[in-house]
């Protein structure tokens, strides 16, 4: 009776809902972006690592092939449009003049109260969260708008921010808004002649580099070289343990796997005839 339970639990694993397919997912080197990697690996995808950290994007890499899967790290700042064209470039190499997936997931916040909020802050934010994954759609589109009967799927990550707006993520929440806009535009746009599929998720608390105590000391690089702090200020376990998720009828955190398998589940042939949509991963927070 357990062989048997093992052997369904692994034939339902394999499915291969990815086989032959190639994605780009930015912000893959942890996180969200690298569960998904992980994920889309084993169900079968060839799997581009987009992310500025060079080192963690070999491991992520490192780890899938190892793992018998096959990725490749193609490290960058997506910041740079001339990084975005040779990404494309390396990734349809990767996969013999196929891409099937782009999930524009890379991203930090940059938080400020609207009076105090810079233009450096603003644009930053703008310019990762809703032109670089832009910039990506549109180096890619020779790879999208074919005709060749095989699947093509966008996720793009927002979040509750970007839906509801946020105190204190102004410049964030715009960027997240509009990445609803880009991902509705382009389903409209590629989905008639070519049958792309373009999806949301909205993204409530996941349990990531993002969302740890700020005083745990995260940082990323901005677009000066300067060093930008990371996560929430006074998230600490006890913090979590106590209120903080009172509004969140699941009364809990989401964990990157989680948040990952929502971005699989959009991209396989199980979603086939969503398109356009904007799904709330938030265990039920603002709903
Ligand atoms: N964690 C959450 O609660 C949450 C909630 C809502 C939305 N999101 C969104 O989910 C996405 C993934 O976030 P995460 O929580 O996994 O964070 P993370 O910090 O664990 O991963 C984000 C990755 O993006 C990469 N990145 C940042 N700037 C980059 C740049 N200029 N070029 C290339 N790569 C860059 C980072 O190096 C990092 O590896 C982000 O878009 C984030 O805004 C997260």
């Amino acid at each position: 009776m357990a062989q048997r339970a093992a052997q369904i639990a692994g034939h339902l694993k394999k499915q291969g809902l990815l086989q032959g397919q190639v994605a780009i997912i930015t912000g893959a080197a942890q996180g969200i972006g690298a569960e998904a990697a992980r994920l889309f690996a084993e169900e079968g995808a060839r799997v581009v690592i987009s992310d500025i950290d060079a080192k963690k994007s070999q491991e992520t890499a490192d780890g899938i092939n190892a793992a018998g899967g096959a990725a490749l790290a193609v490290p960058g700042d997506l910041l740079s449009e001339d990084y975005i064209k040779e990404l494309v470039r390396r990734a349809a190499e990767f996969g013999n003049g196929k891409i099937h997936i782009i999930v524009n997931n890379a991203g930090f916040t940059w938080d400020g109260v609207i009076h105090k909020i810079t233009d450096k802050q603003w644009d930053t934010m703008l310019n990762l969260h809703a032109k670089a994954p832009f910039q990506l759609l549109r180096a890619a589109a020779p790879y999208f708008r074919v005709a060749d009967g095989e699947p093509r799927n966008i996720v793009n990550i927002s979040s509750t921010s970007g839906v509801h707006g946020n105190a204190g993520q102004a410049n964030y929440a715009v960027a997240k808004a509009g990445v609803v806009g880009l991902t509705k535009t382009v389903a409209k746009e590629w989905g008639p002649k070519y049958g792309v599929r373009a999806n949301t998720i909205a993204f409530g608390h996941i349990l990531t580099r993002l969302t740890q105590a700020k005083e745990k000391g995260a940082f990323v690089q901005g677009p000066d070289g300067q060093k930008i702090a990371l996560g929430i200020p006074g998230m600490t376990e006890a913090a979590a343990g106590a209120d903080v998720y009172n509004d969140v009828p699941l009364r809990r955190a989401g964990t990157a796997t989680e948040a990952a398998s929502a971005i699989l589940a959009l991209a396989s042939p199980l979603s086939s005839y969503i398109t356009g949509q904007t799904i709330m991963v938030t265990g039920g927070r603002n709903m």
